[in-house]
């Protein structure tokens, strides 16, 4: 039988099979180094562009220093109100171009400029802070405020003071005192992980620098933008948002309505009717692996932050901001009132004042303790970042309860974040 294997018939057949197997092999293995080749050149591709994005991030940032050493300022700077554009119900955006007429300073998406308002018949100039609702690098500073209404439960008190004032009574030509760009709550442009933008309401002004300064600088990374309004009539740029996911693959637009109005078309206007949340998230994006930065109201906050945590994204990659006193990340003002314990007892001496009180840990701040107290004190942010707070600390400690913006000089302390730490004096 084994004669036959070597007959020169079988001998060829054998011939050509071997011969077909070995040039499919080669054939394999060629398509296989070409494609693996094919695969690397395309890794290759990735890490170069890559490196490129992040020379470009490098350098801007080198940039930026320099220009921010060179075109920031300390106190007030004038600012000539060079356009008023009304954007959704009781919101106007105001374009601020510098009186002096030098380059603006850079700043980082999701800061806020602190200003002093001289409004009429107020004794002093009102400090508020407004967050930068466009990117950086323009010939402006761009803010949006809405008008704050009186409380639900009070409806005879007067609106907000400065937002009524910005939105009913600066116009075009006028001019505005600003204090320098400001804040911790920021989307660092040098980190290229993919993110998600959320504003609930006005809170949208400091996630849409952000989502701008991304665009404009040529981010290729994933961005998730989520907004939560009532209707079409709170839509802050609506068609600006539009245009943007239009033009960019790498953007996500995803507009909540809570409460639509029939002219409201699901789909076009909005594109979920309800409100943002960890229910949304889940439906949507492709995983919980990103930095998230939001703002909006503290309802919104909580629930959204509550969410996070349970969806199990790590602390560090959510960051956030609330437009007021909710916006400071407090401790319990004493953890050892919370379980019913008894609270440390401090003399807080208001010298100007001549008022000593005793510090129960009830209060959140040594701000809203002076308040509480008949005291009045300056404030604006009430987060540690304006400044507006300092005072000096004739005697005793402080223990601060976020990291402050700037800190203060050497015996003063900034009140609106900070508790005692034993007896203190304060020159208020
Ligand atoms: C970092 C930061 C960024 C911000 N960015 C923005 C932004 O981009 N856009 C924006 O619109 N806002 C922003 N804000 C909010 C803004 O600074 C102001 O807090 C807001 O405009 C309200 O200020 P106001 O002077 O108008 O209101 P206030 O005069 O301070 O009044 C606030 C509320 O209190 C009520 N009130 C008045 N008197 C009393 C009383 N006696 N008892 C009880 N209630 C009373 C008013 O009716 C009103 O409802 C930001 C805040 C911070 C801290
Ligand atoms: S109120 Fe702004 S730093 Fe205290």
């Amino acid at each position: 039988m084994l004669e036959g294997l070597f007959q020169p018939e079988f001998v060829q057949i054998a011939g050509i099979v071997i011969l077909v197997v070995a040039l499919g092999q080669a054939l394999f293995s060629v398509t296989g180094i070409l494609r693996r080749s094919h695969a690397q050149k395309e890794h290759l591709n990735d890490a170069r562009e890559y490196l490129r994005s992040q020379t470009r991030a490098v350098l801007r940032e080198a940039k930026r220093r320099e220009d921010l050493f060179e075109h920031s300022w300390n106190g007030i700077r004038k600012f000539e109100v060079s356009r008023k554009v009304l954007e959704a119900e009781s919101v106007h955006s105001l374009y601020l171009t510098p009186h002096d007429g030098k380059p603006l300073p850079p700043f980082h998406p999701g800061q806020f400029l602190t200003f002093s308002l001289r409004i009429p018949n107020q004794s002093k100039p009102v400090i508020r802070c407004y967050s930068l609702s466009d990117s950086f690098g323009k010939d402006y500073f761009r803010v949006s405020v809405k008008k704050v209404p009186p409380p639900r439960d009070r409806p005879e008190l007067a609106p907000g003071l400065s937002s009524s004032y910005l939105n009913d009574e600066v116009f075009e030509g006028d001019i505005l005192d600003c204090k320098a760009p400001s804040g911790n709550f920021f989307l660092d442009l040098t980190r290229d992980r993919p993110v998600v933008l959320i504003g609930g309401g006005i809170g949208i002004t400091p996630v849409l620098s952000m989502l701008n300064a991304l665009c404009e600088t040529g981010s290729r990374q994933e961005i998730w933008f989520f907004l939560g309004v009532r209707n079409s009539r709170e839509h802050v740029q609506k068609s600006h948002l539009e245009r943007l996911a239009a033009e960019f693959d790498n953007v996500k637009l995803n507009v909540c309505y809570s409460d639509p109005i029939p002219e409201d078309k699901p789909n076009v206007d909005y594109q979920h009717q309800g409100r943002v949340g960890l229910d949304l998230f889940k439906q949507v994006l492709p995983s919980n692996n990103f930095d998230f930065y939001i703002c909006g109201p503290p309802p919104m906050m909580n629930a959204v932050t509550e969410g996070l945590a349970q969806w199990g994204v790590p602390e560090d990659d959510v960051h956030f901001e609330a437009f007021g006193p909710a916006s400071v990340k407090k401790k319990p003002a004493d953890e050892s009132k919370q379980d019913g314990s008894a609270a440390a007892a401090f003399a807080v001496t208001f010298a100007r004042s001549q008022k000593t009180v005793t510090w129960d840990g009830t209060e959140a701040s040594l701000l809203d303790f002076a308040e509480a107290n008949g005291i009045a004190m300056d404030s604006g942010c009430r987060a540690g970042n304006c400044g507006s707070c300092i005072t000096a600390l004739k005697s005793g400690n402080v223990e601060y309860l976020n990291e402050p913006g700037s800190m203060p000089e050497t015996g003063s302390c900034l009140t609106c974040i900070s508790i005692p730490q034993g007896d203190v004096t304060l020159d208020a």
